[in-house]
């Protein structure tokens, strides 16, 4: 069963919207409806889990009845953290692990514009991985600074770098373990799923799924801006790859197209 996990527990401070970032409307839809529905259109997701602030449980029901997103099971309370919303996923699929063999795919709320792309192959990866992230090549050089001297203390090689996204996806077992060993930790701090597993259970390897600059995450006000342009400019190609297939349907068999190099 693969079940997807929308968080959307937070309250988006650094935005400094007067209501949290992922209930903003974008094309005349709630931040969190667009991350939601990229799961609802994808065959491979079976149930859909929204983590929400205590504040907005209601208005994300009104949203998901109103918006036939018919996976979604139910929409719980998260947490202080962004981990504690991720526990409380963890928590309330429980229950299914005795007859099913669950997949948990856990997705920031704030990154309206996930490709069906990306989540094929996050749920292929995890036919091989028990934990997978999304990634994108980093294009700025990233600087390690000495907070103490504010000098550069060390400037990492940007070959190897990368920028993670979110789907986060994992065998419920396996992440559920790494959370179990963690909560026992008294110095644990994450701001990040995979990071739990990597730091927990050592042994387990975090296949890496290209993600893409589109997936952006709403963080500052001006990312809605960004994101509403590529929303945009989303739907205006969908509707030239329509126009171009209908012209190309009624060509069909009248002339010969040849493509050439
Ligand atoms: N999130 C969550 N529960 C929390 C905190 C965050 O489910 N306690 C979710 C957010 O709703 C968001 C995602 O995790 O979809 C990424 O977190 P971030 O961008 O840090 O969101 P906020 O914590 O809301 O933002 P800020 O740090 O600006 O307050």
């Amino acid at each position: 069963k693969n079940i997807a996990v929308i968080l959307a527990g937070g309250t988006g401070s650094r935005t400094g919207f007067n209501k949290p970032k992922q209930m903003m409307k974008l094309a005349g839809k709630p931040v969190v409806e667009h991350a939601a529905q990229a799961f609802q259109l994808n065959q491979a997701i079976d149930e859909i889990i929204i983590v929400s602030n205590a504040d907005c449980i209601s208005d994300i029901e009104q949203t998901v009845m109103s918006s036939r997103l018919s996976k979604v099971r139910s929409v719980i309370a998260g947490g202080s953290e962004r981990y504690d919303s991720s526990l409380a996923a963890i928590r309330a699929t429980k229950h299914y692990c005795k007859d099913y063999n669950v997949q948990l795919i856990f997705h920031d709320a704030v990154r309206p514009l996930l490709s069906q792309k990306i989540i094929d192959e996050v749920v292929a990866a995890l036919g091989k991985y028990n934990a997978v992230d999304v990634v994108i090549k980093t294009t700025d050089t990233i600087i390690m600074a000495d907070p103490v001297t504010n000098t550069i203390a060390n400037i990492p090689n940007r070959a190897v770098l990368r920028n993670g996204q979110t789907p986060q996806a994992f065998a419920h077992a396996t992440i559920e373990a790494a959370y179990e060993r963690a909560l026992q930790d008294p110095g644990f701090v994450t701001t990040d799923d995979c990071g739990v597993v990597l730091k927990y259970l050592p042994e387990e390897k975090i296949y890496l799924v290209d993600g893409d600059t589109s997936n952006m995450k709403l963080t500052y006000e001006e990312d809605l801006h960004v994101l509403d342009k590529l929303c945009q400019l989303r739907s205006t190609l969908a509707e030239t790859r329509e126009k171009i297939q209908f012209t190309l349907s009624g060509l069909k068999g009248k002339v010969l197209v040849v493509f050439g190099g």
